[in-house]
């Protein structure tokens, strides 16, 4: 790995201290960072579970010293948001403990959501989409059929792919790179 930015790293020393081993892979990070860099002024950000940081860390790189945006992170595991909060955020990074599928009605509109945990993604992805702003981008990973075992497992990614490729509100894209990413983008109402 080479340039990954410092917060980055310090996530992820942290990430490994914990023995979290769900976050994103660094192809899927350097993506979010680069989408972030290009929400439009005053731009919202949301990350679907938090886990220990790195996802959130990597948004927050990619804007940089921006401060009109702001990321916010939701994560309902209190321990883990609690490890996430010690690292050094700018003050426009907000961990929140908090179940996605409640509080995602209540948030607004984003212009960019990665979605990254179990609620908001294998069910309630439909409210999800309904947070994004028109022009506003979805993240989605871990969509490698290859790397799940079980018929389950397997059922809900392709059941997710179906449902963002073919829903009349998003125009998608499958990258098969990385853990298995798929990027849709809100069209206007
Ligand atoms: C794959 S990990 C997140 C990794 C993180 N996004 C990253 O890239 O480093 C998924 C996280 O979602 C959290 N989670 C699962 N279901 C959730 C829900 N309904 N609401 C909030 N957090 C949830 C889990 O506790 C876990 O920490």
């Amino acid at each position: 790995m080479s340039n990954v930015p410092e917060l980055v790293l310090e996530t992820m020393k942290s990430a490994e201290a914990r023995g979290f081993k769900l976050s994103c892979e660094e192809t899927v990070g350097r993506l979010l960072a680069a989408l972030a860099s290009a929400v439009p002024p005053g731009g919202r950000v949301l990350e679907l579970g938090t886990g220990a940081g790195v996802g959130a860390a990597w948004l927050a790189s990619g804007l940089g010293h921006r401060s009109d945006a702001t990321v916010l992170t939701l994560e309902r595991d209190p321990e883990l948001a609690a490890t996430a909060r010690e690292l050094p955020w700018p003050e426009w990074v907000e961990v929140r403990v908090a179940d996605v599928e409640k509080e995602l009605p209540e948030l607004g509109r984003f212009d960019l959501i990665f979605a990254d945990a179990e609620g908001g993604k294998w069910s309630g992805l439909d409210l999800t989409v309904a947070a994004l702003r028109p022009s506003g981008m979805l993240v989605v990973d871990d969509m490698d059929l290859s790397r799940y075992q079980s018929t389950e497992h397997r059922e809900s990614v392709t059941r997710v792919r179906d449902s963002i490729l073919s829903d009349p509100r998003l125009v998608a894209v499958d990258l098969p790179v990385s853990s298995g990413i798929m990027v849709a983008t809100k069209r206007h109402d």
